[in-house]
């Protein structure tokens, strides 16, 4: 049996969230949801059933000759879990339409913790989400540290962190926000919600973030230092991290000078040039003093993409994390970018 998913919110993360759940065997996409009919939409229809997500404007489809099966109510009578790709804290607002159709429910990053009822990263804290009803995705941001932390902390032990992020603005598709000329501390004071995210799935780990917001729509950069508990050099680091496949290590040696060239390089391989791992330097791998340092570059689009599936398979126990881990790594050819 599959399990029947719907995606409310069909979006930068719905759109690819859908297509990485179309590719697993053991669920399916029964429908997915827009608010208007525009070319998003238009485009939607040639894959997948659409439903209107907010019931009052399922006219506007009618009008505009987009074909919709319904609306989400109609779509939560199908499914055994919906995953909410809406706008930031328009998560929330729907979650008593799940309750009530008694459906699971996976909602992002842009929802506060108290949401669901574990916050979920893979790699770090599968388990705690075997068999839950409300699982949050964290962000795209706190992804990308927690997958490091972890296989940090796993191996080395971590005294404390600090990390600086510097942040895309906004998404290539945003045209209504963005910086064009400027870096801006956002926020300006300390610390960043970054590091208490990262708490919220590995709670013993200390930690302070900063965070900018720079005039480039591709790639968030982190610039991580850890104090690690036990002796390690830089050649160990490497090692845990070349065993991980949501891990690609890159070199400048390669010509990876910025996140440009990263980008460029996912072109070649990627639909949308989508980049589900963490892209680590291996140059910035030092040791100096017993602290670590490590610079990374997020795909803020793709990230949390193969944590979506993830959290499925751990929701209805289809699966072990290494099981599931490994089907969607796959399903996904993380961790086949290798050079
Ligand atoms: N983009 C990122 O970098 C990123 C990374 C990680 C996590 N996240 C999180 O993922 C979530 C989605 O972000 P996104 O970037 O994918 O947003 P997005 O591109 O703006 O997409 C949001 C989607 O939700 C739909 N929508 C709007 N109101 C809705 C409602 N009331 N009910 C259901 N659907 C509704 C929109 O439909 P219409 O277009 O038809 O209005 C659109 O398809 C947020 O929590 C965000 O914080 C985003």
């Amino acid at each position: 049996m599959k399990v029947r998913v719907a995606i409310n919110g069909f979006g930068t993360i719905g759109k690819r969230v859908a297509d990485a759940i179309s590719l697993q065997k053991d669920m399916e996409v029964v429908g997915v949801t827009k608010t208007k009919p525009d070319f998003e939409a238009k485009l939607a229809v040639k894959r997948y059933k659409l439903y209107a997500a907010i019931p009052e404007k399922a006219e506007a489809f009618d009008k505009a000759g987009v074909p919709i099966e319904g609306t989400i109510d109609d779509l939560l009578e199908k499914v055994d879990i919906v995953v909410d790709c809406s706008p930031g804290k328009v998560g929330a607002e729907n979650k008593p339409k799940y309750e009530k159709a008694g459906v699971k429910a996976i909602f992002q990053g842009g929802e506060k913790a108290n949401v669901a009822e574990v916050s979920f990263n893979a790699l770090a804290n599968y388990d705690e989400a075997r068999g839950k009803n409300f699982v949050r995705v964290v962000s795209c941001n706190t992804t990308g540290l927690v997958r490091l932390l972890y296989l940090v902390k796993e191996n080395f032990g971590i005294r404390k962190v600090r990390a600086v992020m510097i942040r895309r603005v906004v998404d290539p598709k945003e045209d209504k926000k963005g910086l064009v000329n400027g870096i801006a501390p956002n926020p300006v004071a300390v610390p960043s919600h970054h590091g208490p995210d990262v708490q919220t799935v590995l709670p013993d780990v200390k930690i302070v973030t900063t965070a900018f917001k720079v005039p480039t729509t591709l790639m968030h950069v982190h610039s991580i230092m850890i104090e690690l508990e036990k002796d390690a050099k830089a050649e160990d680091v490497l090692e845990v991290l070349e065993g991980e496949p949501r891990i690609l290590l890159i070199s400048e040696e390669d010509g990876f000078t910025s996140t440009a060239k990263v980008i460029e390089f996912a072109r070649e391989f990627r639909k949308r040039y989508d980049l589900f791992e963490n892209v680590v330097w291996r140059e910035s791998i030092s040791v100096v003093d017993g602290e670590l340092y490590v610079t990374q570059a997020i795909h803020q689009e793709a990230i949390v993409v193969p944590e979506n599936v993830d959290a499925i398979r751990a929701m209805f126990e289809l699966a072990d994390k290494e099981e599931s881990m490994k089907v969607t790594n796959e399903t996904l050819e993380i961790g086949k970018l290798k050079l």
